[in-house]
């Protein structure tokens, strides 16, 4: 399919075609819940993983939606439909979120990864989905990526429009990296955060079965319906159990796309904390 087909551009942000215009339009009257929990995340940052421990965290009926700006206009009446608590990812960047999530005080996890993986995971996850466009080599996605051309655009402004609200009570701020280096805590982290109480045995078992391994084996076995996926854009799910690793980025960035990333990184997160 041509790009047209593909992308179009809302308030300035490249989204694909799965999420119509009038569904991005109509998201600002929302009706959220107080007890709906928002997944946050720029793509390719973690959120199935993340949605793996969130959904084992509960003994109670839980719906994990498909990310709210995903489908047609049919979509917000489908999420209003539902009878048990929602579970609700999202790429949207702070501004864009519908503001009932803002006003109810919604509790949010925003996930972020180091910009460089999720640079090199966001070309792998390119390459191979015909729902997204083509890119022929890893430098011209690099440039893509920097300038911001990328679905969900800019990795810098959604981080910061974010980070803006790290203090914010109801949100809670998560990285990949800290995921990998010490899964426990970060799930204890999370339970705390969410007011569920969890049992130290539970917290093990959690992790053993959020490890890469098996959710790449257990997602390879289910059925493979879109629908059901927090990534609506692919029934492929070796697209999304690629690596699990942290600094891939070493085995594609040339010296030289190192120093132009940390230049532009230095120069667009002057002001941030991270
Ligand atoms: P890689 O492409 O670097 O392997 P998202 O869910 O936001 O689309 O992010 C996908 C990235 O998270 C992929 O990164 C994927 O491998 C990684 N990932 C998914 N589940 C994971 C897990 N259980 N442990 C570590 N990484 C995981």
């Amino acid at each position: 399919s041509s790009e047209a087909e593909l992308i179009h551009v809302f308030n300035g942000i490249p989204f694909t075609t799965r999420s119509s215009p009038e569904l991005l339009k109509s998201l600002d009257t929302f009706d959220a819940r107080e007890d709906d929990i928002l997944l946050v995340s720029y793509p390719k940052s973690g959120t199935h993983w993340l949605a793996g421990v969130i959904t084992k965290l509960y003994n109670t009926q839980v719906t994990l939606t498909s990310p709210i700006e995903f489908g047609d206009i049919s979509k917000l009446e489908e999420l209003n439909k539902l009878s048990s608590q929602r579970i609700i990812p999202t790429h949207l960047d702070y501004n864009m979120l519908p503001p009932n999530f803002k006003n109810k005080k919604c509790k949010m996890i925003y996930i972020s990864r180091n910009p460089k993986d999720t640079a090199v995971s966001m070309y792998h996850y390119y390459r191979d989905n015909p729902n997204l466009p083509t890119v022929d080599t890893w430098t011209a996605f690099f440039d893509l990526f920097l300038k911001g051309e990328v679905v969900c655009g800019s990795w810098f402004d959604h981080f910061l429009s974010w980070e803006e609200h790290e203090n914010d009570k109801n949100i809670l701020f998560l990285f990949y990296e800290d995921m990998k280096k010490d899964l426990p805590k970060i799930v204890n982290d999370i339970s705390l955060f969410l007011g569920l109480t969890i049992s130290d045995n539970d917290i093990q078992d959690i992790c053993k079965k959020s490890s890469f391994s098996e959710m790449k084996s257990n997602t390879e076995k289910e059925n493979s319906d879109p629908s059901h996926t927090v990534c609506a854009l692919t029934s492929n799910r070796k697209l999304i159990f690629r690596k699990g690793a942290v600094g891939d980025w070493k085995n594609h960035f040339t010296p030289k796309q190192n120093r132009r990333f940390e230049e532009i990184f230095n120069e667009k997160m002057k002001l941030s904390k991270m």
